[in-house]
């Protein structure tokens, strides 16, 4: 609801691109200043003009520890404390577990999960009292796939790692929670599109279609927001339904 955000900051990493810009662009509608956190300098810069409205872009690696809290750093001194933070650089691999290299593991582990710790960490520190911390989990936090063991332990990782700090952050009344999509049309999945993984997709979605980026976005929003003022420590599914069937097949 526009307005609803006014006066407000929030702060997105992995913003230039996919689930995280829509949610920057939902934030920004809001009416709260956003700040895009991403590893392309050039791309969050581009993207954060793009959106207007006082928008910053700041170029940071999530997985390095000074580089997230210089960049949550710079972000505060420009716009004040956060009052959100959305937490959306990620990446997917596949292989099975005998042919998965122990770096390529190691690459998604560090992205993908701890990325998210440090992330929330330095957010935390710098957030207000009462403000709103959601990571990008995925339907995969719960639902395994065949050759693709990395990257549903990160995501269930994320799952547990929302709810452990839900519980620190409690008494501040920072909120945590885990959005959970299915499969989006982004530039990370635009591989799947049009091929027989999409096709096995939409025989397990009961609602018959995948994912936007909106659909995320208005979830985040919802999270991000007041209305949710009684929610911590959650995972939800924003999937079409995917979760009460199968995996598709990937290979
Ligand atoms: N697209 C889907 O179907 C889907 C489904 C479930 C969950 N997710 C999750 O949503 C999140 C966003 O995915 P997306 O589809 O929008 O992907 P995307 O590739 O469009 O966007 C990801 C962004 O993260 C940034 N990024 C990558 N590594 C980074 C790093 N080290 N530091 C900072 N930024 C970095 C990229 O530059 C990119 O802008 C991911 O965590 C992904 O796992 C996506």
């Amino acid at each position: 609801m526009a307005g609803e955000l006014d006066g407000r900051h929030a702060l997105v990493t992995g913003g230039a691109s996919g689930i995280g810009l829509e949610c920057a662009r939902a934030l920004a509608g809001a009416g709260a200043a956003v700040t895009l956190v991403d590893v392309s300098a050039e791309a969050v810069a581009a993207r954060a003009a793009e959106l207007g409205g006082g928008a910053r872009g700041i170029a940071a690696d999530v997985t390095d520890e000074a580089q997230v809290e210089a960049a949550v750093r710079a972000a505060v001194e420009a716009s004040g404390p956060l009052h959100a933070a959305v937490n959306s650089a990620g990446t997917g691999t596949f292989g099975k577990v005998t042919d998965l290299p122990a770096d390529e593991w190691r690459r998604i582990i560090d992205l993908n999960l701890t990325g998210v710790f440090l992330s929330l960490k330095h957010e935390a520190l710098h957030m207000a009292d009462g403000g709103s911390i959601v990571n990008l989990a995925s339907l995969n936090a719960r639902q395994p796939g065949i050759g693709f063991a990395a990257y549903c332990a990160s995501k269930a990782g994320v799952e547990m790692l929302t709810k452990c700090a839900a519980m620190d952050l409690g008494p501040r009344r920072v909120r945590v929670n885990a959005v959970a999509p299915g499969l989006i049309d982004t530039p990370l999945t635009a591989g799947l599109m049009g091929t027989e993984v999409e096709r096995d997709y939409l025989d397990n979605i009961p609602l018959g279609r995948t994912g936007t980026t909106g659909d995320v976005a208005a979830l985040v929003l919802f999270l991000a927001s007041d209305a949710s003022a009684w929610m911590t420590g959650d995972l939800l599914f924003v999937d079409g339904g995917a979760h009460t069937m199968r995996y598709p097949r990937m290979a």
